[in-house]
């Protein structure tokens, strides 16, 4: 795969603030996030892990400034967030490529419209970009013309242009086939080492999580807060074979056994999906993960 470097992530950290997020009034309300506090250090790759429905997409959609928190503040290089930006962009799990636009053009589409760049530089950086996530022979086609996996790289090469500060990443590989999965996670990690960027990655799967992690951070059921950051020290770059490492699975034993906690607490404070998971999981404990070394 080419190098291309495309600047410095320019961000120096970004706190999420005691965020509380209420959706709807009166009678009608869910508090999607609550009190929740962490922080995504440049350079890091950062991961949120968290039960379905617990209030990821709500906390990815703050920061990116979708949404505004009921109370709490994100703070981007000690600025308060205050809406969208091109500094924080968002990798969403549906494709948002544009079907009447052929690769190149939707790679091209953000400095295109804003007129960031000259035309020649855009089209060189396109280019590169697009080598990088192992479309070279894609441009011309459309969307619709690429398999699931070629759109997501697409859509990685079309965030990467915008040299965001922040790459906002949420579950982007959920409902890929587990081989293709494994390939994105490679391409990303190889698109993320060795560059100085900062990735928000969020995933609802254990494995993906520990593989990409630098800081892995656990959320609870809903409303989301979080419950543990854990440090991933596994060495980078990062080989499929760590994940069959003595501290991987230590790593991983940790991980299952927090959520494990919040699963019996969710199950004993009525949840019906919670107690399903928690049999599951009684059925893998304690030995869920065998090192071979
Ligand atoms: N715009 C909205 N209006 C009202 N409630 C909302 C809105 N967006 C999210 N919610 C509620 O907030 C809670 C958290 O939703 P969210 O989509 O953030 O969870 P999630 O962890 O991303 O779920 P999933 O794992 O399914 O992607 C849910 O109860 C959801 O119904
Ligand atoms: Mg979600």
């Amino acid at each position: 795969m080419r190098k291309l470097r495309l600047g410095p992530a320019r961000v120096v950290r970004s706190d999420i603030k005691n965020v509380t997020k209420q959706f709807g009034e009166d009678f009608a309300q869910t508090m999607a996030v609550k009190d929740c506090s962490f922080e995504v250090e440049r350079g890091k790759f950062t991961v949120l892990i968290g039960p379905s429905g617990c209030g990821k997409t709500t906390l990815i959609n703050l920061i990116a400034g979708y949404e505004t928190p009921t109370s709490g503040e994100i703070v981007l290089d000690g600025e308060s967030v205050a809406g969208p930006g091109r500094d924080r962009l968002v990798v969403f799990q549906e494709t948002a490529l544009f079907p009447w636009m052929t690769t190149i053009n939707n790679i091209m589409y953000g400095p295109v419209v804003q007129r960031a760049r000259e035309q020649n530089e855009i089209e060189r950086r396109a280019h590169a970009l697009i080598e990088m996530v192992g479309l070279g022979d894609f441009g011309d086609k459309y969307p619709i013309q690429l398999s699931g996996g070629m759109q997501r790289r697409a859509e990685l090469a079309r965030a990467l242009i915008n040299e965001p500060r922040v790459l906002l990443m949420d579950e982007p590989f959920r409902g890929l086939d587990d081989m293709t999965r494994e390939l994105m996670q490679e391409y990303l990690l190889r698109l993320f080492e060795g560059a100085d960027r900062t990735i928000l990655f969020v995933t609802s799967e254990i494995d993906e999580a520990i593989f990409l992690a630098d800081t892995l951070t656990l959320l609870s059921r809903s409303p989301a807060h979080v419950k543990s950051v854990i440090r991933v020290d596994l060495p980078r770059p990062r080989k499929l074979e760590m994940l069959t490492s003595k501290r991987y699975a230590e790593l991983k034993n940790e991980v299952l056994s927090i959520l494990y906690q919040e699963a019996m607490s969710a199950f004993s404070a009525g949840s019906r999906a919670a107690g399903d998971l928690v049999e599951a999981m009684n059925q893998r404990q304690p030995k869920q993960v065998k090192a071979n070394k």
